[in-house]
């Protein structure tokens, strides 16, 4: 019998991406070289390296980077091997110091030139201290006291960042306490992982007892426009009216923030390897993703409250009270994004390549993206 019911999906938006898109290794392999190598990585905070010469370890597109500062509070980022045999420079995730190489003992300076040579012999040092000989070295760049590192930016951070830049950097000032920090992999591609970002229609099937209990319906997220490749938006939570006697303290205790209070969850996706949400300004969640495999995606999180100036100690009890809830709050959240990530990718396992699956209005913001990704793979190829 004919299927005679209204046929709407022409007026709707098909995937830009197809199941290949989240599951080919030549696919991931092309994503490194066009999109992974030239963007900007957010990698860690200025408080990260409060002390001169300090460094940590991290990891972009596959490569070990270590990100130092050096003299004058400049930052250095260099990839984590030895010019001379391909020691790994460092195996620690931070540390302090000149970097010097455990095999043969070679140190290197702030440009990443040998500085010492042990076992010369009657080889002249200046044979040592060659463009060839020395660290490799990526761009490294703030915004505000975030640091972003890249291996062939494609333009300035600052310009990478356009209008979001700004208001980045005014927050980054503005984050207190780190209140928890915990990374894992995820079974899944960081396109499902990102894009999972960018929609609420989620919230009611994925987080019904955490999201959808506090955000206002109908759901409307607010796209702050002028921000790509990057996505940038604002959702209204539901008016909390009748607070308990300590519900307002805490609310008064947080209207002194560094950064004001504001209303309702602001978040913002970096393309293409980052995420940064806040509610009220209260508490915020700082992400990276960086991709291991076409299945799987390494992800570090941070958590901070926002700074808030003199805090009495009746007050800091208070907090110390109510911050865990907000991050076992957060963490619950986090865990039923992983699980549901997890559960697309298997999908994508089993879909046939001319699945084409379909974005509805709600999701305009995941097409956006797709957008994005396929411009930047096209631009990647031809150059
Ligand atoms: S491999 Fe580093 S000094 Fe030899
Ligand atoms: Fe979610």
């Amino acid at each position: 019998m004919a299927d005679t019911r209204p046929n709407n999906a022409s007026t709707l938006a098909a995937n830009r991406l197809g199941p290949g898109d989240y599951t080919d290794p030549a696919i991931l392999a092309a994503e490194r070289a066009h999109i992974f190598r030239r963007h900007w990585h957010f990698v860690g905070l200025d408080r990260d390296l409060a002390e001169p010469e300090s460094w940590f370890l991290t990891k972009v597109a596959g490569t070990e980077i270590i990100i130092q500062r050096v003299a004058g509070d400049g930052l250095r980022a260099f990839v984590n091997v030895c010019p001379h045999r391909y020691n790994a420079l460092v195996n620690a995730p931070n540390g302090r110091g000149r970097l010097r190489c455990g095999y043969h003992l070679w140190s290197f300076d702030d440009n990443g030139l040998a500085a010492q040579v042990p076992l010369r012999a009657g080889v002249a040092l200046e044979a040592c201290q060659t463009a060839a000989l020395s660290l490799r070295r990526w761009s490294v760049e703030r915004c505000g006291a975030l640091i972003f590192v890249a291996e062939q930016p494609e333009r300035p951070l600052a310009a990478f960042l356009g209008p979001l830049g700004a208001e980045l950097a005014t927050l980054s000032r503005g984050l207190g306490t780190e209140v928890l920090r915990f990374s894992q992999d995820i079974a899944a591609n960081w396109k499902v992982i990102l894009q999972n970002t960018v929609e609420f229609d989620h919230a009611f099937g994925v987080h019904p007892e955490t999201f959808a209990a506090m955000v206002e319906r109908p759901l409307h997220l607010v796209p702050h426009d002028a921000v790509a490749p990057h996505i940038a938006y604002h959702t209204r939570m539901k008016p909390r009216d009748g607070l308990k006697p300590i519900e307002r303290r805490i609310e008064d205790i947080f209207a002194r923030s560094v950064i004001p209070q504001a209303e309702g969850y602001t978040h913002a996706t970096l393309f293409p390897s980052a995420t940064i949400g806040t509610t009220a300004n209260r508490i915020f969640a700082l992400i990276r993703y960086q991709p291991l495999a076409p299945d799987r995606t390494h992800a570090e999180y941070r958590l901070f409250i926002s700074q808030i100036t003199g805090l009495t100690a009746v007050e800091q009890a208070i907090l110390d009270r109510v911050v865990p809830v907000d991050v076992a709050f957060t963490q619950r959240l986090l865990e039923e994004d992983r699980q549901i990530c997890e559960s697309v990718q298997r999908g994508l396992s089993n879909a046939p390549a001319d699945l084409a699956g379909i974005l509805m209005p709600g999701e305009s913001l995941v097409g956006r993206f797709q957008q994005y990704w396929l411009d930047a793979m096209r631009a990647g190829a031809l150059t």
